[in-house]
């Protein structure tokens, strides 16, 4: 199959079509991204890989490195883990903390805000460098040692992160953070604002299209049970309150972030990740949605 035919086609298709939705407003540095930028790149295992449009530019992956925390956690953790965040689609916003007070202070999963600040807190628990460490680990994913975190996006962030702040206390006073808010959050937001391109970030993934092992150096990460299911908490709850009409659109594990990125897997065949910053009202790209929908449907390949 040409993938890269009709994703050509199909990018120009969605660029021809309306761009529908707005900037994240509420997080100043993301709002004054433009519009227009559309990238992608597709990452084959063993197809040819390609990228199209500004596959080559860096944006905040934001909430896609949710993945790679829960990732590392789960990896030093195991199922312990799963006694401080669940593994359930919440139905919520991103940033809801409606669910805490009846759940007693356990989020629903590990890539709502709740779920990732409570992961941030673990891993502040298991390693004194945290930060260095999980983005160690994010490098050696990506091979590239020039991943890093944006302060200037951090400190962004953290101005005005008033709801994380709101969530994190909360689970503090419910017993579910055992270092100093100021610390988790200060990790959390550092951890939300890497920043990658679409080729860096598919890249990235393909190792949880292959069964949880590098390519570049054949490690595992993951061992194949926690591969899949980190996959499957990807399918289930990477889109928050549209996980559903992603799995129903696209039907594919992945997971979406504020700065308009989306990375895909399709287990043992590819990775894929599509950056267009407009957002649909639940927070989720508006074009990466649309791309994607097509793309599966076009080469008829999905989990389903
Ligand atoms: O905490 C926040 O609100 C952002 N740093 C991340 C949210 C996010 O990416 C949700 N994605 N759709």
């Amino acid at each position: 199959m040409d993938y890269k035919q009709i994703s050509t086609e199909i990018y120009n298709d969605v660029l021809a079509g309306e761009n529908l939705g707005s900037l994240p407003s509420y997080i100043p540095e993301l709002a004054s991204v433009s519009k227009d930028k559309f990238g992608v790149f597709f990452f084959g295992l063993k197809e040819e890989s390609f990228g199209i449009g500004d596959y080559q530019e860096k944006f905040s992956i934001q909430s896609i490195a949710k993945v790679l925390s829960m990732s590392l956690a789960y990896r030093e953790l195991g199922a312990d883990i799963w006694n401080r965040v669940n593994v359930e689609p919440s139905g919520t916003s991103f940033n809801s903390l409606v669910q805490l007070e009846t759940d007693a202070g356990i989020p629903r999963n590990p890539l709502i805000n709740a779920g990732a600040i409570v992961v941030c807190d673990i891993l502040l628990s298991l390693f004194n460098d945290a930060p260095e460490r999980f983005l160690n680990f994010v490098r050696h994913l990506a091979n590239n040692s020039n991943i890093d975190y944006s302060k200037r996006i951090a400190e962004s962030e953290k101005s005005v992160g008033y709801r994380n702040y709101a969530l994190c206390y909360y689970l503090k006073s419910l017993g579910n953070i055992h270092n100093s808010p100021e610390e988790v959050l200060d990790f959390y937001f550092n951890l939300c604002s890497i920043e990658m391109t679409c080729e860096e970030l598919a890249y990235t993934f393909s190792f949880l299209a292959n069964d949880g092992i590098t390519l570049h150096d054949n490690k595992t990460v993951l061992n194949n049970s926690f591969a899949k299911r980190v996959n499957a908490i990807m399918q289930t709850c990477g889109f928050y309150d549209e996980s559903g009409e992603f799995a129903f659109r696209v039907g594919l594990p992945g997971k979406s972030g504020v700065g308009g990125g989306i990375a895909a897997v399709m287990p043992d065949h590819y990775s894929i990740v599509v950056w267009s910053p407009s957002l649909n009202a639940k927070g989720n790209s508006y074009r990466g949605m649309k791309f994607l929908e097509d793309f599966t449907t076009r080469t008829k390949i999905s989990v389903f």
